[in-house]
């Protein structure tokens, strides 16, 4: 079996490739907190380690049998509580999975990077190259078939965040708390490692007509209603819909998709449901 080593608060752990998943809460400000700035990008201070440790805690099985679809992953995952005041966390094992789950109780290794990231070939609403405008080749290709889709129907997505180093989260996480206050940032980002941005299967969309912001409002745009209308037929869902809060742990984030293949997306999205409710992985509604 293929092995790749990750390494979890400071601990290297040697974890096959059989897919792995994992599950976590949240509540209402309209603007999202999403879209760094390139200068925070480009600033990030060295990483310190989650408190992990995937080789010294009992094996679970995550929600293999709970799984629906054929297409959904065969997962292993380890867990162990964090503190006292809050919920266990799992370690994923196969960041690499295109079905993987990370949220606020599954935490990706912290030096993950995906090994096939490309840029796709869609409008930005800006001109840097940075590591943001990417995805992994399946996720983008899927991007561009979908941004070629809405350009059919006449309307222009951009694309405006996608793959994002747990670097980069540590630093966006921590520019939010400083800016904005924690309760807020726990809304609308990630803490570094639990980030689906880290996966490389996710990316922030908006459009002129919303002032290429990641904003609430994104959603009542007509490029933002064809994006919940159409994104599964691409493979991709909304992955924080609007009243689910207490299930991904997220206030609603019309903008950010996520790709799980049009088999489980096109399930997702018409049972409009969330991808923890798909896997059963539901994250405590305190779940910080
Ligand atoms: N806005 C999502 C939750 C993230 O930071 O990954
Ligand atoms: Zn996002």
């Amino acid at each position: 079996m293929k092995k790749k080593c990750y390494t979890m608060a400071g601990i290297t752990a040697v974890l096959g490739t059989a897919a792995i998943i994992g599950g976590c809460g949240g509540s209402s400000s309209s603007k999202g907190t999403e879209a760094p700035p390139t200068a925070i990008v480009s600033s990030v201070p060295s990483t310190s380690e989650p408190t992990l440790d995937p080789t010294k805690t009992p094996e679970s099985t995550a929600a293999s049998s709970a799984i629906s679809p054929t297409s959904a992953p065969t997962s292993k995952a380890t867990s162990k509580p964090t503190d006292s005041s809050n919920s266990s966390i799992t370690a994923v094992a196969n960041p690499e999975s295109l079905q993987v789950i990370a949220n606020k109780n599954r935490a990706l290794p912290s030096n993950y990077i995906p090994d096939d990231l490309v840029e796709p070939n869609v409008p930005f609403p800006y001109k840097e190259k940075v590591e943001k405008r990417k995805l992994r080749k399946a996720a983008a290709d899927a991007l561009e078939e979908m941004f070629a889709g809405a350009s059919n129907d006449g309307l222009t997505l951009y694309a405006v965040s996608g793959y994002r180093s747990y670097a980069t989260q540590k630093s966006l996480y921590n520019h939010y708390v400083e800016t904005q206050g924690e309760e807020h940032a726990s809304r609308y980002s990630a803490k570094p490692g639990t980030s689906e941005h880290q996966t490389g299967l996710a990316m922030d969309v908006s459009s002129q007509s919303a002032g290429f912001q990641l904003e609430e409002n994104f959603g009542t745009t007509p490029e933002g209603k064809w994006l919940a209308a159409h994104c599964a037929e691409y493979g991709f869902v909304i992955r924080y819909p609007n009243g689910k809060e207490n299930i991904t742990g997220y206030a609603y984030e019309p903008w950010h998709v996520r790709y799980v293949g049009k088999d489980v997306a096109q399930q997702v999205m018409a049972k409009g449901t969330t991808l923890e409710e798909f896997y059963q992985l539901a994250v405590p509604a305190s779940g910080n």
